[in-house]
């Protein structure tokens, strides 16, 4: 029998047919393939490029490659992987407050209280874990929970020489918030054009830097905010956060269909606060239901992106300023927000895979499969 081919050239063309679990399409033409490399006593290592570094798909695509090896008998295989993200699609066209920013991901429901600045703080911090930059822009100009809830209460950001301000930074995450410039305990009344003055300041004055993510919490509703945004700021899409109580759910379908309305694509939906387990017998209760965001989800053809159980310990970890995934990351409820937060980076890459940006070639072309 002839010994297999385990040239570098044999291993990428064994590897190139490989699907990615997220977009389907093979490694091969998506060029996630970045360099095979011969080790010491007939190892190999295998270089791949992933389109953010919170991919969820790592554990997958390693087994793949592992598996798609196997019969060459090489003596060892390492897999590294590196990542290159993609701006949005709508970068560049119209207006853009946030040149320097490639996602802006907004998080929204229709309802108050159901956790989206909950879900921003530990979605920014938990991408940061995972080596991407990311921004928290705090768009609640009504009640601005994100200085408190990342530890950053009472903190006044500087400018710099060109009349920039710089973010504050928490948890590796560059964080804005009108609380900062406003004092906590005024009431804030906004008419439409300061309030729409005042979110133009926040995104356009503010030195973000190069971020691949930038997060938006938003007030709840569907009001004069999202339509700003809407019009000033190319953004990725948008994540929208429920409970899974009825009250609840047909706000989050409000949201959606505001969304629509403005043509922000939903990245999908979060269900919080769903089932609380009870620390000391361990017996789950629903209390308000569990289930009913996947429902919806599937009923309006957007994606469901996770759910949170209630814990003391998120609400702790949001009075506190310390975030659940920062805290305690070992606790359930924290590991289902970094799966949320890699779903939503999946979410925008696979969107950002398919579309083109201005003066750019699609990276995949629609209906071409490989
Ligand atoms: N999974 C959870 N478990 C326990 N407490 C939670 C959970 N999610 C959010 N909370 C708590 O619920 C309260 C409301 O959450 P949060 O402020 O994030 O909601 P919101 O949707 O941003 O509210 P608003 O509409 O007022 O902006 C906070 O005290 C927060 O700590
Ligand atoms: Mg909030």
């Amino acid at each position: 029998m002839a010994a297999l081919d385990t040239s570098a050239d044999a291993v990428l063309r064994a590897l190139s047919e490989i699907r990615d679990p997220s977009s389907t399409r093979s490694l091969g033409e998506l060029k996630m393939v970045q360099a095979v490399e011969p080790l010491e006593g007939n190892g190999v290592r295998i270089r791949l490029v992933l389109p953010t570094p919170a991919s969820p798909h790592k554990r997958a695509l390693e087994d793949s490659v592992r598996a798609k090896l196997d019969p060459m008998s090489f003596s060892r295989v390492e897999v590294a992987f590196s990542a290159e993200v993609r701006p949005s699609a709508a970068k560049g066209a119209g207006n853009d407050l946030v040149p320097t920013v490639k996602n802006v991901i907004l998080v929204g429901s229709g309802k108050g209280g159901v956790g989206k600045s909950t879900v921003s703080c530990n979605i920014a911090i938990a991408l940061a874990q995972l080596g991407c930059k990311v921004g928290l822009l705090d768009a609640d100009i009504y009640g601005p929970s994100v200085p408190l809830m990342m530890g950053l209460f009472g903190g006044r950001p500087q400018s710099n020489g060109d009349k920039k301000v710089l973010p504050l930074v928490a948890y590796g995450v560059k964080v804005i918030s009108i609380g900062f410039f406003v004092d906590p305990d005024q009431a804030m009344i906004w008419r439409g054009p300061m309030l729409h003055g005042a979110l133009v300041q926040l995104l356009r004055d503010v030195e973000w830097g190069d971020l691949d993510y930038l997060v938006l919490d938003l007030p709840p509703g569907t009001g004069d905010v999202q339509l700003t945004i809407a019009q000033q700021v190319s953004t990725s899409g948008a994540v929208i956060v429920t409970t899974p109580q009825d009250v609840a759910l047909s706000d989050a379908i409000k949201a959606k269909t505001m969304f629509d309305k403005v043509s922000i694509p939903v990245l999908g939906m979060v269900e919080n606060m769903s089932g609380f387990v009870c620390p000391h017998c361990k017996v789950e209760t629903e209390i308000f239901a569990k289930g009913g965001a996947e429902l919806a989800a599937n009923k309006m053809a957007v994606p469901f992106l996770g759910r949170v159980p209630i814990n003391l310990a998120v609400r702790e970890g949001g009075d506190d300023g310390k975030p659940v995934v920062a805290s305690h990351p070992e606790l359930p409820e924290a590991q289902a927000l970094v799966r949320i937060a890699q779903n939503v980076a999946d979410r925008v890459s696979l969107a950002n895979l398919f579309a083109v940006p201005r003066g750019q070639k699609p990276l995949v072309q629609l209906g071409k499969k490989a």
